[in-house]
C-alpha cells in the first residue's frame, strides 16, 4: 500500500487551544483523524509525525526515500526559518506538498515568505484543517502507484475489454 509521510511542525501540538481566530478549533487528534479517515477512502497509509524539533524532522525527511511515496508538510514557523528542512526535502528525492492553516500571505511580512515551498511540488495555504485534506489529496495524486506495474484486477479486466 502507498505510504504518505505527514509532518506537523512546531506547535501545532497546541491547535485547538493556540489562536483559534487564527488556526481553527479543531484540535491535532481531530485533524489527524479527518486524514485518516480520506487516507483510507484512497486506499493510502498516513504515518503521522509531530515535532517541535527541527533535527527530527529533517532525520525523518532525510529516511523518507523508499518508504515513502509523498511527504505532506506543514512546516509551521520553521517555513519561515529552515534552511535545513528545505535541503532534507530537495535531497529526498520525495514529492512534497507543503501546507498551511492560514493564509501566510495575509499575515505578518516575516510570515510571507516560505524557505520550503521553492522545493515543494505545490502549496495549500489558508483552509484551515481543510488546508491538509487538500493537500492530502494532491499527494495522493503524486503518489506513484505500482500501477506501472499492473495489478491482477486491472489486467483482467483490461482482458475482458478487448
Ligand atoms: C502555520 C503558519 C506559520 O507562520 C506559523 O508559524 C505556524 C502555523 C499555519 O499552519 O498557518 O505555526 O504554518
Amino acid at each position: 500500500m502507498r505510504a504518505i509521510l505527514v509532518i506537523h511542525g512546531p506547535n501545532l501540538q497546541l491547535l485547538g487551544a493556540r489562536q483559534p481566530h487564527i488556526y481553527g478549533a479543531a484540535d491535532l487528534p481531530a485533524i489527524n483523524r479527518q486524514l485518516q479517515a480520506a487516507a483510507k477512502r484512497h486506499g493510502v497509509r498516513l504515518e503521522i509525525l509531530q515535532s517541535n524539533h527541527e533535527g527530527e524532522i529533517v532525520g525523518r525527511i532525510g529516511r523518507a526515500k523508499g518508504t515513502y511515496e509523498a511527504i505532506l508538510i506543514n512546516p509551521a514557523a520553521y517555513t519561515h526559518t529552515s534552511v535545513a528542512i528545505r535541503d532534507a526535502i530537495e535531497a529526498a528525492d520525495v514529492p512534497a506538498i507543503e501546507v498551511h492553516l492560514s493564509n501566510i500571505y495575509a499575515r505578518e511580512s516575516f510570515r510571507q515568505h516560505s524557505l520550503i515551498a521553492p522545493v515543494c511540488r505545490g502549496q495549500v495555504s489558508g483552509f484551515g484543517a481543510a488546508s491538509y485534506l487538500l493537500g492530502l489529496e494532491a499527494a495522493v495524486g503524486l503518489a506513484p502507484r505500482a500501477a506501472d506495474s499492473p495489478s491482477p484486477a486491472r489486467v483482467r479486466s483490461r482482458r475482458k475489454a478487448r
